[in-house]
């Protein structure tokens, strides 16, 4: 049989919740493609904090850049809100997306048909919505120096700085143009060329490489606009790219169209390293309780077969997974509505009923 090693960094909060779920579930799809995975587990966040003074180790850290693969549930909690910004959970997360070079975040936004009705937004208006954001990981305002806090004439002032060079855009756009060929072959760009230098640039690097890509379709779009767009029409997109900051705001915004935050994965590429996490948070208020959605860490899991695996029918066996616990009704608190057919579930209910079908369809 065939071994693999992962690192997983659950974090704090719900992260070890649902990341034992993703790797159990994935565990179990992995083994009927005949590939056992391992897993070595570090502590990553608040909870490293906690043990060792800092959010991250440099043990960890080379860890997961000799595993390559690396699963990580949710970081932060208002515990640790108070620190320095280099204390902080949030900066092991950005350390580690920064180390390890994944430069290209692709977050998926597929509507589950069953869960059209959990949606705040009107169901003829997310039906059938499928965008894939690519976000840009690594630069931009995330990243850029300087970075400083001072004091002006007794007033403090601080400053953080939106970089983007030719080459920073162009990988991640690349990144775009190749998936689009497999997708609906549609990028649009998004961006705040009207007002920011950094996005004048984003435009421009863009278009130089466009025309690689003659069978792709490229669109333009500022980021204001594309925030009203993807909640006036998501139908209209199919693959986003854009920079860090506008990448984040507009991946939480697109969540809603699925219904929950709670629905959405991602992964992280850039060389042979991926890291794979759901797009929602530790979710403090409701940790440690056994009620939180598993199912984006699940996805992210699924992602990770695919990507860095490359065991693309454990990747469907888990999406299907999900499909059909969703399909039999099972709802957690954050998707539930009451809806003829569906049943108030917990982590561990939702977790059961995924190895089920998992180990059910060995033969299939
Ligand atoms: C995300 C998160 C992170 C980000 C935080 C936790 C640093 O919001 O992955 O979207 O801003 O990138
Ligand atoms: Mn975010």
């Amino acid at each position: 049989m065939k071994k693999v090693n992962i690192v997983t960094l659950p974090g704090d909060g719900i992260g070890p919740e649902v990341t034992k779920v993703a790797v159990d579930v994935m565990k179990a799809a992995c083994l009927q493609n005949g590939v056992e995975v391992s897993v070595t587990e570090h502590p990553f966040g608040g909870v490293c904090y906690e043990q060792h003074g800092v959010p991250v180790t440099d043990e960890t850290i080379e860890s997961c850049k000799e595993t390559k693969i690396v699963l990580l549930g949710a970081v932060g909690g208002p515990k640790w809100d108070n620190l320095s910004a280099d204390k902080r959970p949030e900066a092991a997360l950005l350390k580690l997306r920064k180390e390890l070079g994944v430069f290209a975040n692709l977050r998926p936004i597929n509507v589950y048909p069953v869960l059209a009705d959990a949606s705040t937004l009107k169901k003829e208006v997310i039906e059938g919505t499928d965008i894939l954001i690519v976000r840009e990981l690594t630069g931009g305002v995330y990243f850029g120096r300087p970075r400083f806090t001072s004091e002006e004439n007794g007033d403090p002032f601080s400053v953080d700085t939106m970089k983007y060079s030719r080459s920073e855009v162009q990988r991640v756009a690349r990144v775009a143009f190749e998936a689009a060929r497999l997708r609906d072959k549609r990028v649009c760009s998004v961006d705040k060329a009207n007002v920011l230098e950094s996005s004048r640039m984003w435009r421009k690097s863009i278009l130089e490489i466009a025309g690689e890509y003659p069978d792709v379709e490229l669109s333009h779009m500022l980021v204001d606009n594309c925030a009203m767009q993807i909640i006036r029409d998501p139908k209209q997109f199919d693959v986003m790219v854009t920079g860090n900051l506008f990448g984040d705001i507009l991946s939480d915004a697109a969540s809603m169209l699925t219904g929950s935050l709670g629905m959405l994965p991602s992964a992280s590429l850039g060389g042979e390293n991926g890291l794979y996490e759901p797009v929602h948070g530790s979710a403090p208020d409701i940790a440690g309780q056994g009620v939180a959605n598993p199912l984006a860490a699940v996805a992210s899991a699924a992602l990770l077969c695919r990507y860095s695996l490359h065991l693309e029918e454990a990747a469907q066996k888990i999406e299907e997974a999900i499909q059909s616990v969703l399909t039999n009704g099972l709802r957690t608190a954050d998707l539930f509505t009451e809806e003829p057919g569906t049943t108030l579930a917990n982590t561990k209910d939702v977790a059961q009923l995924l190895l089920k079908i998992i180990n059910d369809t060995v033969e299939a």
